[in-house]
């Protein structure tokens, strides 16, 4: 049996994407956040999906004896010391065409900056924020007159889209095609 730790920090759409995705497949998931009050662990608990509110300083000995395939963050708002990052493969979903745009406010400062083309990064976890090693990138083209909203709204489809088969992919697949093909589709 496959198993994820999912950490997050606010909404967890993206973590409900994974979920519903995976809801056939044998693949197990614990859902962690920094916030107790995070809607994420709400989502985790509709889905009975064990779920823990671990503060950030916890992190260590919450996964020190842990197993998983990967970690996957979806919105986890932390900065994470290498003595965690060492424990584990972690995974990020980053709302910006990496290395442009780290950081908060990804997708508003793209927008702000008139830029033509903007996008979704999956990539590894390293000390630095969203620096770590790309997996996949997915661009979108910023139309005139589009309405932030409504980018905010295509970027998060991208995200609910490509961070599930990302996953897949790194879970049960060695052909890199299958990614290839999966950045056709936008
Ligand atoms: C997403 O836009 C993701 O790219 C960023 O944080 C946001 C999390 O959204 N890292 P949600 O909590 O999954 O709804």
């Amino acid at each position: 049996m496959k198993k994820i730790i999912v950490f997050g920090s606010g909404d967890g759409s993206n973590f409900e994407a994974i979920i519903n995705y995976f809801i056939n497949k044998d693949v197990e998931f614990i859902c962690v956040s920094d916030k107790k009050e995070a809607f994420i662990l709400e989502r985790a608990a509709k889905f009975g999906i064990k779920a823990f509110y671990v503060p950030y300083s916890e992190t260590y000995d919450f996964l020190k004896d842990k197993e998983c395939d990967f970690v996957v963050l979806a919105g986890y708002m932390r900065i994470l010391p290498k003595e965690v990052l060492e424990l584990h493969t972690f995974i990020n979903i980053h709302p910006s065409l990496l290395p442009k745009y780290k950081g908060k406010d990804a997708i508003k400062k793209a927008y702000e900056n008139k830029e033509k083309i903007t996008g979704v990064t999956v990539h590894y976890v390293s000390e630095e924020i969203d620096s770590g090693e790309i997996i996949l990138q997915s661009s979108l083209i910023i139309e005139n007159n589009m309405k932030l909203e409504e980018l905010e709204e295509k970027i998060h489809e991208i995200e609910h889209y490509i961070y599930p088969k990302v996953i897949d992919y790194l879970l049960f697949t060695t052909d890199i095609g299958s990614l290839v093909n999966l950045t056709a589709e936008f």
